[in-house]
């Protein structure tokens, strides 16, 4: 079976965008792939080597800005976006402690969902391990309780593995 990330990759792969938010750059892939498929990608990181990595990665691609700051800024940037995908927890390779914080990730999950287009769709990859669930279990709470005659919201994971990472999908309606 494809890994969560994959699933994500093959939804987005479907269409064309005009303007695509990588909200957890890390190491760039996710980037470099939205760049594929948007007009313009918007991608953020707290982190300088994130920024490294992704610059070196995708190779002066015109179509992509790269911004170290946190993500729930980025309507200081973009005020409308079609797809986006948030794929939380640590850079791999780098500093496990610094990792995406569920007050953070809520709020800028809360602004994404105003800004994201009609038929847009947010992607949300969340790990159960990094710190022991809690990113997990505030999140569940709040996408169980998004409107839905405004938001489809649906869950993709691994049933019959425990603590296994899964993937939020809510498209605005
Ligand atoms: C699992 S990695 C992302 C993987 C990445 N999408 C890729 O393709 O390699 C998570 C990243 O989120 C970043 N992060 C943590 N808090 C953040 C915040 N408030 N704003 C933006 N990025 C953040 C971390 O620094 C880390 O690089």
């Amino acid at each position: 079976m494809e890994s969560m990330i994959e699933f994500v990759h093959r939804r987005i792969k479907e269409k064309r965008y005009q303007n695509g938010i990588d909200f957890t750059m890390g190491n760039g892939h996710d980037t470099l792939f939205l760049s594929d498929y948007c007009n313009c990608v918007y991608s953020y990181d707290i982190q300088q080597v994130a920024l490294d990595h992704t610059k070196t990665l995708i190779k002066g691609r015109g179509n992509v800005t790269l911004f170290l700051k946190s993500h729930d800024l980025f309507d200081e940037d973009v005020q409308s976006f079609d797809v986006g995908i948030f794929n939380l927890g640590y850079l791999p390779g780098g500093d496990h402690q610094m990792t995406t914080n569920y007050e953070v990730t809520l709020r800028a999950i809360d602004k994404a969902l105003t800004y994201l287009s009609k038929k847009g769709c947010l992607y949300v990859v969340v790990y159960i391990g990094h710190d022991q669930g809690k990113e997990s279990s505030f999140l569940q709470t709040y996408f169980l309780n998004l409107d839905h005659k405004l938001y489809n919201v649906a869950k993709f994971e691994m049933m019959n593995k425990n603590n296994a990472p899964y993937v939020v999908i809510i498209e605005k309606r």
